[in-house]
Formats: C-alpha cells, sequence, structure tokens
C-alpha cells in the first residue's frame, strides 16, 4: 500500500483538501446532482419540514431540499466542502461534525438524505442508526450510491485501473463503493436500524464529456478514493489508465464525441419506525 492513512483517515484528509472539493464540485457532482430530485422526494421534504441532508459536501442536495421549501441542516466533515456550501445554498445551516457521531439530540428532524456518503463512511450501519436516532418516528431516510453496472464510468474507471496499476498501490481496508446500493445488503441493514417501507429506485446519472479520458480526470481530481489509487502511479501506469478508459468509452460508445456517459446510481429509503 503506498500511503500511511487508515480507511476513515485517508477520507477525512483527502474530503478535506481545497483541490478536491473544488474538482468534485465542478466536475464530478454533474452526475450526482441527477440524484437529488429522488432523494428529495424520497426523504419527503416540502414546507414545515426540517431535514438533516448527511454528507452534504458542497450543497448539492441541499439545495434541492430548499427548492422543496423545506428547512435544512447540512452535516459534513470537510471544512473545504462546507465553505463552498455556505455560499451556494445560504439559506441551509451547515454544521461540521461525524455522520457516525452526529450532534444532534434524538428525534429532532423530519426527514434525512445522504447524497453518495454511504461508501464513504468507515461503518454504514452504524450512520443508518444514528439518522434513525436523529428522525422522528414515520420519517423518511433516503440515500444514494453509485451502482456498479458494466456500462458505467465508474466500471470503466476501476477496470483501467485494475488491469493497468501498479501493484504497490492500494487502497486501505474499507467499504465497498456500492456495497449498500445492493439491496439485499442494504435492506438488512436497514431494517437492522429501525427503519421499514423500504425502496430502491435507479436514477439514470450521466456524464457529457467532451473527450472520452475525462472520466479518467474526474476520478483524478474529484475524489478521494479514485485520487489515492491514481495520484501515485507511476508516470506509465498513469497514462496506460488514461489510453484504457478513453478506449472503453469508444469501445461502449462509439468514436465520436461528445458522449453521454453513464454513471447509474440508486436511492434507498426507509421511514423510521
Ligand atoms: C461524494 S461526496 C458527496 C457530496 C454530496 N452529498 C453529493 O451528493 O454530491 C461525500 C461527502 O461526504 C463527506 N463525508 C465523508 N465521510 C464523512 C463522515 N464520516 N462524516 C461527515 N461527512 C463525511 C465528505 O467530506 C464529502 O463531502
Amino acid at each position: 500500500m503506498v500511503g500511511t492513512d487508515d480507511f476513515a483517515a485517508l477520507e477525512k484528509r483527502g474530503w478535506g483538501e481545497e483541490d478536491t472539493a473544488s474538482a468534485y464540485a465542478k466536475d464530478f457532482a454533474r452526475a450526482s446532482a441527477m440524484a437529488v430530485p429522488c432523494l428529495v422526494s424520497e426523504t419527503r421534504a416540502g414546507p414545515g419540514k426540517h431535514i438533516l441532508d448527511l454528507c452534504c459536501g458542497h450543497g448539492i442536495v441541499a439545495a434541492g431540499l430548499v427548492k422543496a421549501g423545506a428547512s435544512v441542516t447540512g452535516l459534513d466533515f470537510s471544512p473545504a466542502m462546507l465553505r463552498i456550501a455556505r455560499e451556494m445554498v445560504p439559506q441551509a445551516e451547515f454544521v461540521e461534525g461525524d455522520a457516525m457521531a452526529m450532534p444532534f439530540p434524538d428525534a429532532s428532524f423530519d426527514g434525512v438524505s445522504m447524497g453518495f456518503g454511504m461508501p464513504h463512511v468507515p461503518d454504514a450501519p452504524a450512520v443508518m442508526r444514528e439518522a434513525r436516532r436523529v428522525m422522528k418516528p414515520g420519517t423518511y431516510l433516503s440515500y444514494s450510491v453509485w451502482q456498479e453496472t458494466e456500462k458505467s464510468a465508474f466500471t470503466y474507471v476501476f477496470k483501467a485501473i485494475g488491469v493497468h496499476g501498479a501493484v504497490e498501490v492500494t487502497l486501505p481496508p474499507g467499504p465497498g463503493a456500492s456495497d449498500y446500493a445492493d439491496p439485499e445488503r442494504a435492506f438488512p441493514a436497514m431494517q437492522a436500524a429501525g427503519f421499514d417501507d423500504l425502496r430502491i429506485n435507479e436514477v439514470d446519472s450521466r456524464w457529457q464529456v467532451d473527450r472520452p479520458d475525462a472520466p479518467f480526470d474526474f476520478f483524478l481530481e474529484g475524489t478521494v478514493r479514485g485520487g489515492a489509487l491514481l495520484r501515485p502511479q507511476p508516470a506509465a501506469n498513469k497514462a496506460a489508465i488514461r489510453t484504457a478508459v478513453s478506449e472503453i468509452v469508444v469501445a461502449n460508445h462509439g468514436r465520436d464525441g461528445p458522449w453521454d456517459l453513464p454513471i447509474p446510481s440508486v436511492v434507498v429509503s426507509g421511514r423510521a419506525v
């Protein structure tokens, strides 16, 4: 393994970096934005509701919740992300804190959303239990996660890393990026945390790109997990991964751009018992 962080430390340090936060907000989140309408509706956000948005990042879900008329508190542990969020969504309140130990009293919210946060916490079931603790009974939790399907920009990049990455560059042990996109894992965990009325919705999220290697740069610059696997690569491996991403995109989506690349996700939701 290159680097000395464990998974939790890697995530905290990585998302705290200004460059990663702004690259995520600028490019990567063009796809996460497409899950916002589903998160907002599955959380039953609306006027008179106070919704907590976990792992709020640069405030993209918070913006959707505000637009639906809810009053919103966003929580994230990255000051760099929170700076962007406060600027982007001045109507919401943003709090610095850890989703695994939230600084809120029991039963204080009318719903909780979490856009693409689940794979980043070391213990997702613990976050589900914390979310349940701060929610009023009968209100809804919804969270989005990328799906690892064959035709996904996500899969293209990690496949290219698997083939061309240097063996010494690995991630510290941690949860899989799409673990809780699978209802067989997600539903029992949600049930055990105190949720019923469980649902899963597929979201056809996409990136419009004018270079077939654009997903390589989006993962390199705007993600912690992708950055930790791509940044330490020797130059030859990095170049081979970039070329492989281009080739996979062209093979799956044609030679001529611009390309409309799928990066599908799911929104899982449940009602606090
Ligand atoms: C992939 S971004 C998602 C941003 C946004 N919610 C979206 O839908 O695009 C993940 C966010 O989770 C935050 N995060 C990761 N682990 C966290 C934790 N344990 N507590 C609070 N925030 C955390 C990161 O700082 C980052 O802003």
